[in-house]
Parts: C-alpha cells; structure tokens; sequence
C-alpha cells in the first residue's frame, strides 16, 4: 500500500537544518530555525535551568502520570507570566491552563478545542506569518485566511491594511495574533495599535488566539505581555499558547501551555473539560521534565530574578548582532538601506531577500536562511558576520 503515497515537501524551516547537516562545507552557516546561540556559536543550557534539574534529580520521587491537564502549579505560574502576578483573571480562576508539548502542541489544543466545540471554521492568520501555521490550522479542518500585515516598501507594519482586512473577519471566527517578535517579520503592533486591534476584536465578536512563543525577547518578560493584557482587559473569551522553548532554551524538552480564559470560572471549567478529553484522546496527558524545571525557577524567586536576568543577555547579544548585521552589510558594501533591521524585535530579521537570493546564499556560500527571507539573527556571532554580510553583499 505505500506504494501511493507521495512524498511530503520537506519542511520549509526544519528541512533546512536538515540540508544544513548533510552540507559538507566546513564553513556553512545555519541561519534557519530560531534557535538562540551565543557568542560561541553554542545553544547552552541556561544556569536556572541547570539549577533546577540538579534540584529535581534530588527531589523527584515517582515518574507517575500526571493528569491530564499536567502540573497545576505549572498552569498558575504560566497564568502569572501572562496576566500578571495581581491579575484579576487569575486570582478570579477563570483562566485554565494545560501543560503542552511544545507551542505546536499548544496550538493544536486550542484549534481543536475551537473546531469541536464551538463550530469554528476560519482562523485568520497574518501574512506572513509562521511557516507551520498553517499546517497545524489545517490539520484540524479549519480554513485558513490571510489578514494583511507587511508592507515590503516600507519594511514596517501595514497597520491600516491590517485594520482593513480584519473588518472581514465574522463573527465567531478565530484570529490569530503574535504576543510579540512576530515570526517572522519581527515587527510588532504598538500599544495604540493593540488596543485598536482589540476593539475591533471585540465588536467584531472573535476569538482571540495569541501564539505567545518569545515571551521576554522584545522588551522583558513584563513589557511584552502588553498586547495580550490589553486584550484580556477588553475581551472576556480568549486563547493563548505559550512556548518555552526559546526564553528558557528548553526546546527539546517540548515545553508548552495552552491557556483558555473563560468569562468565569464555571463556564471556564466546562469549557476545559472538552479540552481535557482532547488530549486525553490525542496525548494521554503531557511530558512532565520541562515543566517541572520551569515550574521550578518560576516558584522561587531567586531563580526567577536570575532567569530574567538570563533573558534579558539573551535579548541584548541578539540586538548587538542587529547593530553588527547593519553595520557590516554597510561596510561590505550591499547595496540598500537595512536600518529596518534594528527595528525589528526577537530573534528574527525578515530581510526583503528573495527566493533566488536565498537560493544562491545557500548554494554558493553556503548561507542557510528561510526561503521567505527570514533570517535568524540569533544565530549571528561576530565570528561568523563578516562571511555571512560578504555572501549577502555578493547577491543583492
Ligand atoms: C522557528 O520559527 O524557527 C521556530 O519556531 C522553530 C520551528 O519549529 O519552526
């Protein structure tokens, strides 16, 4: 019978690392998939983390099954991150939240619960926006429809034609929106611009879902909640998925949560219980490791303080790599202004390449960036700027 099967394309973020480690150039560069690296060109486990996994080598005293939702104390710490620590939506509990493997594991909960529950049919999603979007949407059922975002002139956000394209949205449909460092423009909304989008969520009458996956990467871990505190200040129904793979560097653990917030706790509980048995049909019930070590540096807060910390030397040596990056492009001479480079937020620089650009990066030096243009700046070190700005500089 596998003899009708047609082989799947191979995927355009993860395939390429793929490409990358079959590539025999001792010189390549894999600029590709978001994956934080520092000066040394290594992902490292963060010290907290460290920290809390000698803890829990000590203390774990049963690998039982957790339930089906996960930890609890994992689901109020990540509630805390969110809302805040004095929110009302959590000390009111009509938020809940189930412990996920990965943002993907995460989004999928939330469009299946979506799909089967409330009858959704449509999530809009913005163009451009994450290359797997679309297939975890898709896997469900739902349509996927583009709202605009990007203006390529100005490099910037195409705010009016965002507002425009979301009168279309109907009532009761899904609208997916970037907490922040939108994937993979890097550009986000303001604070004005937030709360206009959540006006027009709200009398427009959709279902947020915020795909909250680099949480601390903007601004702080505070600051770039903003978007998603304002709309839950005017939205009472909405959806978030979270990941941690990249603010606490665990992403081989599969660390996710998906955060349903009800108008109030009793119609939140219901709600959830369908969520629960989704899960219990698709995964039984979560990976406990990650979110034990995150639930551990969250409830201590030493380790708090230093994972912040942790965070923010993360975002720092990505915004030199910004400053370096449009430094050296001028100095190897490419043609273009790419200030808009240092604008941008997160770990990704959305570079106007085009797909033969990006071809001939790959082939001809060697340089592995995604086919949208996308590169990832965390991967940048000043040992590999200068082969990187002189292959960019070669093809514009
Ligand atoms: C990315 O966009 O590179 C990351 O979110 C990793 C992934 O799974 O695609």
């Amino acid at each position: 019978m596998f003899e009708r099967v047609i082989a799947a394309p191979a995927d355009p973020i993860l395939g390429l690392t793929e490409a990358f480690k079959a590539d025999s150039r001792p010189e390549k560069i894999n600029l590709g998939v978001g994956i934080y690296k520092n000066e040394a060109g290594q992902t490292p486990v963060l010290d907290t983390v460290k920290i809390a996994e000698k803890h829990l080598l000590e203390t774990e005293s049963t690998k039982s099954y957790l339930s089906i939702e996960g930890n609890a104390a994992y689901g109020k710490e990540v509630q805390k991150l969110l809302f805040g620590e004095d929110s009302e939506i959590v000390s009111s509990q009509r938020a809940f939240t189930a412990q996920s493997p990965g943002g993907t594991g995460a989004l999928h909960n939330a469009a299946e619960f979506a799909y089967n529950h409330l009858g959704i049919r449509t999530i809009w999603v913005s163009n451009p926006t994450w290359a797997n979007h679309g297939n975890i949407f898709k896997a469900i059922g739902l349509e996927v429809k583009p709202y605009d975002y990007y203006d390529a002139d100005s490099k910037d956000l195409d705010f009016d034609a965002m507002l425009k394209s979301l009168e279309q949205v109907q009532e009761g449909d899904l609208v997916l929106f970037h907490g922040c460092c939108h994937n993979p423009t890097g550009i986000d909304p303001t604070l004005e611009q937030w709360k206009a989008l959540a006006a027009l969520s709200a009398s427009k009458k959709v279902l947020p879902l915020f795909d909250f996956a680099y949480q601390g990467f903007a601004t702080g871990v505070e600051e770039d909640a903003a978007g998603l505190r304002v709309f839950a200040e005017q939205i009472k129904e909405l959806l978030v998925a979270s990941s941690f793979s990249k603010n606490f560097g665990l992403y081989n653990e599969r660390v996710g949560a998906f955060t349903l917030v009800a108008e109030d706790k009793e119609r939140g509980a219901t709600a959830f219980s369908q969520v629960k048995a989704g899960i219990r049909a698709n995964y039984s019930n979560p990976p406990a490791h990650g979110a034990a070590v995150v639930t551990t540096i969250l409830q201590n807060p030493e380790l708090k303080a230093q994972w912040i910390a942790e965070v923010a030397e993360m975002r720092d040596r990505i915004k030199e790599m910004r400053d370096l990056f449009v430094e050296t492009l001028a100095a190897k001479g490419a043609s273009g202004d790419y200030s808009f480079i240092q604008r941008q937020n997160g770990m990704f620089s959305f570079s106007g390449l085009s797909k033969e650009q990006v071809a001939e990066l790959k082939e001809k030096h060697g340089v592995y960036i995604v086919g949208s243009g996308r590169i990832s700046v965390a991967g940048m070190t000043k040992d590999n700027m200068d082969a990187l700005c002189t292959a960019i500089a070669a093809v514009v």
